[in-house]
């Protein structure tokens, strides 16, 4: 065959001249390209020159979901999926839980370095001191429901910032941009616990200066009428869940908000697409569908039938699988060490024994061993968010939080790449072409006419 003919004689020219090059044979018209190779990778756009014609678009490449396409150049996240490595800008992801605080991290994904004591300090002086929210805000939240999901409402908060900070448009001034850092990584937890009383029907607790930022995120939620001081055991592992959450390279909101801020709209805006996309229950939702995967479990007896509904395509095991990581992810192991912690602290949960025995259910059967599933990040934080008493729907919210700090780092150096621009995918055009336009009367039935759904939704319609 020609393609194998043709491999193997560019097996042979690599062997000889081992040059950093793809030969491609088109067998539409028996012309050979070679394509450079760089960074393990072959540029999409070299394909175009291969055409049947001159008048030929020029070859695409078809990636739906981009399973297989670098989209950027980035030095912020290393991930080995097969390994199950994290690290960031080269710390290993262990160390970091170990030794780092969460404000530390989201310094060294934004700058690239960890900070001097005197830069630590300036940075953690400046998000403090920019946690307070404009007063507009709490007006914004009395809008909703009062069973509003908070996620819908974070979303809506982070994308009004942008119209309290309008020189953020400026996307090309450092000091804006490092305003926007700040003012982004500080307020999220505000907004997020502004969701939270909201739905809960709670005055708002304005931040606490000082306090460290997981004790006042913890605060924000809980404090009544006298202070609130949380338990150490708590804040260190939500501190630790903060890191382990702050960045994950190209992942589904992380595209979102470079894809966003390609078009150079503000940060902010860019950051509410990284909150929209992340509401997704295959995505930041995933810990949120684990808990109630959980609770309809109910017990360890039901979990061989559960299996079985997963085998059979009913169910979805959550928390389970991952798109780069076909190993344990490491982040669920350090995860893991933190739950016996915090419920040492708050009491145990028969939820976690149900995970546990889940897990090693899946974990002994063919059917997800062979498809490479393993526990990833979100099988055990929802314990231990439901541990301390945060309810289920704030799960993906509370996930929001750090991962802002990526999706600000990512942005600054999206921005700052002279390869990018305006994100905007090709198709492949399935459709129809050159139809003549039918007037109404002359349509054919309804059953050709594709529209609303014939029934109702079962449920009553709320509101309007
Ligand atoms: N339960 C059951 N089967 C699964 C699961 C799962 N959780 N995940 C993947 N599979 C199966 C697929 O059906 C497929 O089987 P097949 O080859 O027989 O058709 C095979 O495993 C490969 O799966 P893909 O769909 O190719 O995996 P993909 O990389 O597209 O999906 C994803 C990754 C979306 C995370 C998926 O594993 C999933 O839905 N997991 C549950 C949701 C979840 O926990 N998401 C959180 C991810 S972590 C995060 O976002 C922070």
């Amino acid at each position: 065959m020609a393609t194998e003919e043709h491999t193997q004689e560019a097996g042979g020219v690599a062997m000889a001249e081992a040059r950093e090059s793809l030969s491609v044979t088109d067998n539409r018209t028996g012309q050979s390209y070679e394509l450079e190779i760089a960074d393990g990778t072959v540029r999409a756009m070299d394909l175009r020159q291969i055409k049947v014609s001159e008048d030929d678009f020029g070859l695409m490449s078809y990636d739906p979901a981009f399973t297989n396409t670098a989209s950027c150049r980035s030095a912020i996240t290393y991930i080995d999926g097969e390994a199950g490595i994290l690290q960031h800008r080269g710390y290993p992801i262990e160390q970091l839980c170990e030794h780092s605080s969460y404000l530390e991290v989201a310094y060294l994904l934004i700058f690239g370095e960890l900070p001097t004591q005197p830069q630590l300090d300036r940075w953690v002086y400046d998000v403090t001191h920019h946690t307070f929210v404009h007063e507009d805000i709490k007006k914004l939240n009395e809008g909703f429901r009062h069973d509003a999901h908070p996620m819908g409402m974070l979303l809506a908060s982070v994308g009004a910032l942008s119209t309290f900070y309008p020189d953020a448009k400026q996307t090309e001034d450092p000091e804006e941009r490092y305003m926007a850092a700040i003012r982004l990584i500080a307020k999220i937890p505000t907004l997020a616990a502004f969701a939270y009383r909201h739905s809960m029907g709670l005055p708002y607790v304005y931040p606490d200066n000082e306090l460290n930022y997981a004790e006042n995120f913890l605060s924000m939620l809980f404090k009544m009428e006298s202070r609130y001081m949380p338990d150490d055991r708590l804040t260190r592992a939500l501190d630790v869940l903060f890191i382990l959450h702050a960045d994950h390279e190209q992942n589904c909101s992380t595209n979102a908000v470079r894809s966003v801020g390609s078009s150079d709209v503000d940060p902010y805006s860019a950051v509410a697409a990284g909150v929209a996309a992340l509401y997704g229950p295959l995505h930041g939702g995933a810990n949120e569908a684990v808990l109630r995967m959980l609770r309809r479990i109910e017990t360890s007896e039901n979990i061989p039938d559960f299996l079985d509904g997963v085998k059979s395509r009913e169910e979805r095991l959550m928390g389970f699988g991952h798109r780069v990581y076909k190993n344990y992810d490491p982040r669920a192991q350090i995860i893991k060490k933190n739950v016996d912690e915090v419920l040492e602290a708050t009491g145990a949960n028969p939820l976690l024994e149900i995970a546990v025995e889940l897990e090693k259910r899946a974990l002994d059967d063919d059917y997800f061993t062979s498809r490479k599933l393993y526990p990833n990040v979100d099988f055990y934080s929802g314990l231990i968010y439901e541990a301390m008493g945060i309810p289920t729907d704030m799960f993906t919210v509370i996930f929001a939080i750090p991962r802002t700090s990526g999706w600000v780092a990512q942005w600054m150096e999206m921005k700052d790449d002279p390869e990018q621009k305006i994100a905007r995918p090709r198709q492949i055009y399935t459709g129809e072409r050159d139809r003549d336009y039918v007037p109404a009367a002359d349509r054919e039935g309804p059953e050709k006419i594709v529209g609303p759904p014939a029934k109702r939704p079962k449920k009553p319609r709320r509101g309007a």
